[in-house]
């Protein structure tokens, strides 16, 4: 399975996913700051996969530290916390992954742990997180598969793969899932601007695992639902409120708009560690504007002129009366969603 994210002595190597597909170029970080830059900068990005390398660089620096007392460990500790806490706003996994390293180092601390001890646990949770969710999306994957007919053409937007994750995927999960169940599976994958998340990253994943993808772009994803040529719409979530509603990749409401206009379900995989049930409604979720210069530009060529003014917002939400359903690692809910994702929560044992 693609590294997306490891280990390697007490530094962090990660393929860089700004570089892929044109060339497979791995980035070392050897300190927390180099973590930060490497969240900020999209050479690592998916909700996931982002909280899996806040948790892995909240354990690498605390693995540098050279504090010989637990004061000063704790107080770098909660300054590196700050730290990759800004990288970016909308997953919500980023927190879950830092709160869950949090609570890690209190019970270490309050345990009355030396510095030693407490870098030891820190890396034992981070490894944990990293493992879960591998867990979690094979799960997301085997729960999916069960929505997905004989034959089937499922259209993604953006990358929700192995490469958002830690690995296997939570949409793309749900395709290798319903492929290990013996279904035939074609992927339509929007190209997904302005970073272009669909064609360089989801069908270079999909392609090296030998998966029949078809890249379009994303004003063309109507006239193929049309055509009558797709059967499910299977995306990924950033940040899933306690209602239902949902943030994902730009465009991925228009994509939930055309899919309910040509009767098409559209369906959202994600672990738990995105639905985020203090968040009520769509409406409270920090959407994260970028630079415009993706926008302007394509690869290195300027594509509209100077002074014209640009919009770049990260994600957009899409409202949860257009999802058929939320595949997670404990089942399928179904709407209405503030009471089945609450359920979740409850009772480890409830299945959607
Ligand atoms: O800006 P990105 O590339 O981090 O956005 C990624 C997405 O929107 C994914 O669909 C989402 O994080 C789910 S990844 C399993």
């Amino acid at each position: 399975m693609l590294p997306t994210i490891a280990w390697q002595g007490e530094d962090i190597v990660m393929v860089d996913q700004r570089k892929l597909p044109a060339d497979e170029i791995y980035v070392t970080c050897r300190s927390v700051n180099d973590v930060a830059k490497a969240i900020k900068t999209m050479v690592i990005r998916g909700a996931p996969a982002i909280g899996v390398c806040a948790a892995m660089g909240l354990a690498l620096g605390a693995s540098r530290s050279k504090a010989t007392g637990t004061k000063q460990f704790t107080t770098e500790f909660q300054r590196n916390c700050e730290l990759l806490a800004a990288t970016r706003p909308t997953a919500v996994n980023l927190f879950w992954a830092i709160e869950s390293m949090k609570r890690a180092f209190s019970e270490g601390a309050l345990g009355g742990e030396s510095v030693d001890q407490l870098k030891a646990r820190l890396r034992a949770e981070a490894d944990r997180i990293h493992d879960d969710d591998v867990a979690s999306c094979r799960a997301i994957g085997a729960n999916g598969a069960a929505l997905v007919p004989a034959e089937a053409r499922i259209l993604t937007h953006c990358n929700a793969g192995a490469l958002a994750t830690a690995g296997y995927g939570t949409a793309l999960g749900v395709i290798r899932g319903a492929i290990e169940a013996g279904r035939k599976v074609r992927v339509l994958a929007d190209e997904t601007r302005p970073f272009l998340q669909g064609a360089r990253l989801t069908a270079w994943e999909l392609v090296r695992d030998g998966i029949d993808t078809t890249v379009i772009t994303d004003n063309m994803a109507g006239a193929i639902m049309r055509k009558g040529d797709i059967d499910l719409v299977v995306v990924g979530a950033d940040r899933i409120a306690a209602n239902g509603d949902t943030a994902n990749k730009i465009g991925t409401y228009t994509v939930a708009v055309l899919a309910r206009e040509h009767q098409i379900p559209f369906y959202v995989a994600a672990p738990l560690s995105t639905i985020d049930l203090k968040t009520a409604d769509g409406s409270h979720i920090p959407i994260e504007e970028r630079n415009p210069r993706e926008v302007t530009h394509v690869g290195g060529t300027q594509v509209a002129p100077e002074g014209a003014s640009i919009w770049n917002p990260s994600f957009d939400v899409t409202p949860n009366h257009l999802i058929a359903g939320i595949i997670t690692e404990r089942g399928i809910f179904r709407a209405p969603y503030t009471e089945s994702l609450k359920r979740a929560f409850e009772n480890p044992e409830v299945a959607g």
